[in-house]
Order: C-alpha cells, then sequence, then structure tokens
C-alpha cells in the first residue's frame, strides 16, 4: 500500500472513529441529562463505583432492640461505621425538591464559620460557601479543595485499600468541589449575584454578593440521633426549643480526640450545647457514647496522611466533622454501573432521540433515606501546599510542617502530653497508623513514579520514607515545648509510667 493511501486510511479510521466516539458521547450525554447528572458527574460516579463498594463493607445497620433512652439509642447509633436508615422529613423533602424550579430555590444557611457561610442546595448532594471575605482565600479554598478531594479520596483511597494492610480503617472523605461562581473579578460576582442572590436567606449578609463554590454537601445526622443528643445532652429547660429548631435539622458533630469536656470552661460548653451544628464531641464523650475513639484516631491518621503525601497540603485548620453520606448496597440503588452505562449507549445507538423514561435504564439517583455516618475532612482556605521534594532545609520544612499542620480550630488530634494511660494509647495508635498510612502512600508514588520513568536514588528513597518518623517525633517535641517540657523530661514521663513510643 502506498504511504498516501494509508495516510488517507489513517485519516478516514481517525475521521470514523471519531464519528463513532461522538456518538457515543452523545449517548453518554442524553444518559447524564436522563438521571440529570452531568457527564462529569456521571464520569465520577462511576469512577467512585469500586471504592464505594469496597467503603460500604465497613458499615453496619444497628440494632435499636430495647434502646429506651437517650443515652442507649446514641450508644447503638452513633458511630463512624454505621449506617442508619432515616424516615425523617429531610429525605422527603429532598426527594420533592428534586422536581422544583430551580430559579425559586430558597437556599437555606446550614453553616457558619469564621470565614464563610454554607447554604443547602435544596433536593441535591452539593451546597455553596460563601465569604464577604477575601476571594483570594475562597480561590485557595476551591483549588485546595479540588486537589485534596481527588487525592484523598481517590488516590490515596485506593493506596490504602490495595496495600490490604489497613482492613479495619477507612479514610475520611473530603468534599468534591464542583464549579466556583463569579470569582473571576468584582464585576463577575456583583453580575451572578444579581441574578441568584435572592435564592439566598436575608439574614446574616446572605443577600451580598460575594464569590461562592459549589461543593459535596455532608448530610447530616439522621433525626433519632438528633434528637437522642438534645436529649442527653442539653440543658432540660433548652430542649424543647431546639428539638423545634430547624436550623438543628443540619446537625454535624466534631470529633475532639485531644481534650475532655471537663476540660472546657462551663459557660463555653453550655454555649457550645445550644445549637446542633457543629456539636463538639470532646474525648470523654466518645468514650461514653461507646464511638471507640481508637477508631476516629486511626480514621484521622489516614486523612492526615493522605493530605500530607497525595496532596501534599499542610492541612493548617482542617476540621474533623463527624456527618452522613447517601448509602447505596450495590444491589439497592447503587451506583451508575458500567452496564447500564453500555445499556446506555446501545439504546443511544439505535434509538437515542426517543429515549423514554420506560426504555432507559433503570433510575439511578440518591437516595436520602439510607445515610452513611462517618468521618469527613473539610476547610481547605487556610491550608498550604508544602514542598515535598528534597530539600536543603530538611529539618526547618519538617518543623514549619508540623507547626502548620497542628494549628487547628479544635482539639481534633489525640494528645501527645497524655494525662492518662488511655490517653497515651490513643496517640500511639494515631502516630503508629500516620506512620504506616504515610509509607503506603509514598511508596505507591514512588511506585507508579518509577514506571513513568522518574526514580530516586535509593538513599533519597530511604529518606523520603522516613520522613513520616521525623513528622511524630517533630510533634512529640512541638507538644511537649507546648506545656513547658523538655525532652528529657518527657522521656522520663514515658519510662516512669511504662508507656512506649510509637
Ligand atoms: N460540605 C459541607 N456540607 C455541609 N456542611 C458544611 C460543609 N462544609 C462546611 N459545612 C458547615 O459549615 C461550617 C463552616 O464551614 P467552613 O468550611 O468551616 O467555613 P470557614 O472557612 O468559615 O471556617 C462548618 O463548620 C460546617 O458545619
Ligand atoms: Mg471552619
Amino acid at each position: 500500500m502506498s504511504r498516501r493511501r494509508e495516510e488517507a486510511r489513517t485519516d478516514e479510521t481517525t475521521l470514523s472513529e471519531g464519528m463513532k466516539r461522538n456518538i457515543e458521547l452523545e449517548g453518554i450525554s442524553k444518559f447524564a441529562q436522563h438521571v440529570e447528572l452531568t457527564i462529569d458527574e456521571l464520569l465520577l460516579n462511576d469512577k467512585r463505583e469500586h471504592l464505594t463498594n469496597a467503603e460500604n463493607k465497613h458499615f453496619t445497620k444497628p440494632n435499636l432492640e430495647g434502646a429506651t433512652n437517650p443515652l442507649e439509642i446514641l450508644k447503638r447509633t452513633l458511630s463512624v461505621r454505621s449506617v442508619l436508615s432515616t424516615h425523617s422529613s429531610f429525605a422527603e423533602r429532598m426527594k420533592a425538591l428534586r422536581n422544583a424550579d430551580p430559579n425559586n430555590l430558597c437556599l437555606a444557611e446550614i453553616g457558619c464559620g469564621s470565614f464563610g457561610r454554607v447554604y443547602e442546595i435544596p433536593g441535591t448532594e452539593w451546597c455553596l460557601k460563601k465569604t464577604l471575605k477575601s476571594p483570594e482565600a475562597m480561590w485557595i479554598e476551591f483549588i485546595n479543595g479540588k486537589k485534596i478531594s481527588q487525592a484523598v479520596n481517590n488516590q490515596a483511597a485506593t493506596a490504602i485499600l490495595q496495600s490490604e494492610e489497613f482492613p479495619d480503617d477507612l479514610m475520611p472523605r473530603v468534599p468534591r468541589y464542583l464549579c466556583s461562581y463569579g470569582m473571576e473579578d468584582f464585576e463577575s460576582t456583583q453580575r451572578w449575584f444579581r441574578n441568584n442572590g435572592h435564592m439566598f436567606p436575608v439574614e446574616n449578609g446572605g443577600q451580598k454578593p460575594g464569590p461562592v463554590i459549589c461543593l459535596e454537601r455532608i448530610m447530616p445526622l439522621p433525626k433519632l440521633v438528633r434528637e437522642s443528643l438534645i436529649q442527653h445532652y442539653f440543658n432540660p429547660e433548652k430542649q424543647a426549643a431546639a428539638l423545634a429548631d430547624e436550623k438543628n435539622k443540619a446537625c454535624i458533630c466534631r470529633a475532639y480526640l485531644g481534650c475532655e469536656s471537663k476540660e472546657i470552661p462551663p459557660a463555653k460548653l453550655e454555649q457550645q450545647r445550644e445549637t446542633l451544628q457543629n456539636f463538639p464531641l470532646y474525648l470523654d464523650q466518645l468514650l461514653e457514647l461507646e464511638m471507640d475513639p481508637q477508631i476516629i484516631a486511626r480514621d484521622m491518621a489516614l486523612g492526615l496522611a493522605a493530605g500530607h503525601w497525595a496532596a501534599n497540603i499542610d492541612m493548617l485548620d482542617v476540621e474533623y466533622v463527624i456527618g452522613s453520606r447517601p448509602f447505596m448496597r450495590e444491589n439497592e440503588i447503587g451506583p451508575i454501573s458500567k452496564a447500564d452505562i453500555k445499556a446506555a449507549k446501545e439504546k443511544s445507538n439505535r434509538r437515542v432521540r426517543n429515549m423514554s423514561a420506560k426504555n432507559a435504564p433503570k433510575q439511578q439517583r440518591l437516595s436520602f433515606r439510607n445515610r452513611a455516618i462517618r468521618l469527613w475532612m473539610i476547610d481547605f482556605n487556610k491550608a498550604e501546599t508544602f514542598d515535598a521534594s528534597l530539600g536543603r532545609n530538611y529539618d526547618k520544612s519538617i518543623a514549619q510542617l508540623v507547626a502548620n499542620t497542628r494549628s487547628t480550630d479544635g482539639p481534633y488530634y489525640p494528645r501527645v502530653v497524655a494525662k492518662n494511660e488511655y490517653q497515651w494509647k490513643l496517640w500511639v495508635c494515631f502516630a503508629r497508623t500516620y506512620i504506616r498510612a504515610s509509607q503506603t502512600i509514598l511508596t505507591e508514588t514512588i511506585d507508579r513514579n518509577r514506571a513513568i520513568g522518574l526514580s530516586y536514588r535509593s538513599k533519597d528513597e530511604e529518606l523520603v520514607l522516613k520522613r513520616p518518623v521525623y513528622i511524630i517525633n517533630e510533634w512529640i517535641k512541638a507538644e511537649a515545648t507546648e506545656y513547658g517540657i523538655s525532652s528529657k523530661q518527657f522521656k522520663k514521663m514515658l519510662q516512669d509510667n511504662k508507656w512506649e513510643m510509637p
């Protein structure tokens, strides 16, 4: 065959391949339209599939038989491994709102921090975060969030899962970051708000223009848990009002492993126990509720290791919260399966233009009725990328990374300067899991780099794998110094108590 004919043939093949792909894409696009997802979401859902199924195995439904008081109900239902069916108004409302006109949506506020406010997008698994402060910091949150969610939910979670070394642990989830609005410049923020501002609540500057990002929503804890939390922890005089307060529907708890509630000034504790938005669960409460703090410590360690070594982010000011997410077993609602996409494509090739609901693949909607309670990581507007390459200022960069990591708005991590053996063991469990998980993630990265021809000298490789140990040592040093304890005194304390190092 002459070169010219061969080239022509190649062009022809490319053209027909291209057309075939276009038709396939049209099929996928129609299917996406049918299930009311964007193509990106559709593909993302498909990508998440094997992880979701692997994750599902960790969750069990609690047995509520004989649970009569709020504490007993909480002990059975509230854990980072339970799945609950909820018949609360929430699931109904979400379902009803799916068909609502998007122009008339009312975006209720579901959370607020010192930087931004978060609003639910009813009927969806998404929410909006808006700030009236710095657009730059919002942009950082968006970029960090995208990077961290991809690195943690996909890359690191897969590495941890495939290593088979952490069979009982679960990577905390990071909300997916979908898109941003009105972020280009001041004019675009104003324009976006002229069209959409009316959907925000009037209170708390809701209708004031500000940059907005759209991210995956952490679903609240189910009604049974919310009611029991109020009945068990709230001041009796405030319970009736709290039970009736709509705001308490957006209930998310914070997991504080590093502090007990008795260490909090009573007035502050009482104030914290007036709302279920960001309800703190201190170590003694986690024990009282039989939530097994060791499990939470291990999950937290996986999340931190993933943030550091898969995303290379220092995790400054990150929050660890307990919330839920829609839960599906493979054979129940099930994420969109490859078979369904294939079926959609086949249909699209034949009769895509009249794909009716009857002919379409089975509805693959998320159900808000079943919810898995788990640990999440949020809030990335202060976090920064750190240089993970092997630099000269090695000790300095480790010390800086540890200082930034430990700087959180709450005592999330277990404490190094433990008050008793349980607290020390909790720290050791966190530290050991962090080291092992970090090394697993780093090894996977090294292997991946090697596969594309990038290799380390074996001395450097050793050094890279030692970093997590240096971080833990630096962490111990930094916390002891904070409490005015010298390394010598600290070592003596461990020896006297016969406590072993991580
Ligand atoms: N993806 C989310 N889904 C549901 N609630 C959220 C989500 N992100 C944040 N929140 C709630 O809103 C609060 C404020 O959000 P956060 O990101 O911490 O803002 P800030 O940067 O102001 O601290 C959080 O503490 C949490 O209660
Ligand atoms: Mg915050």
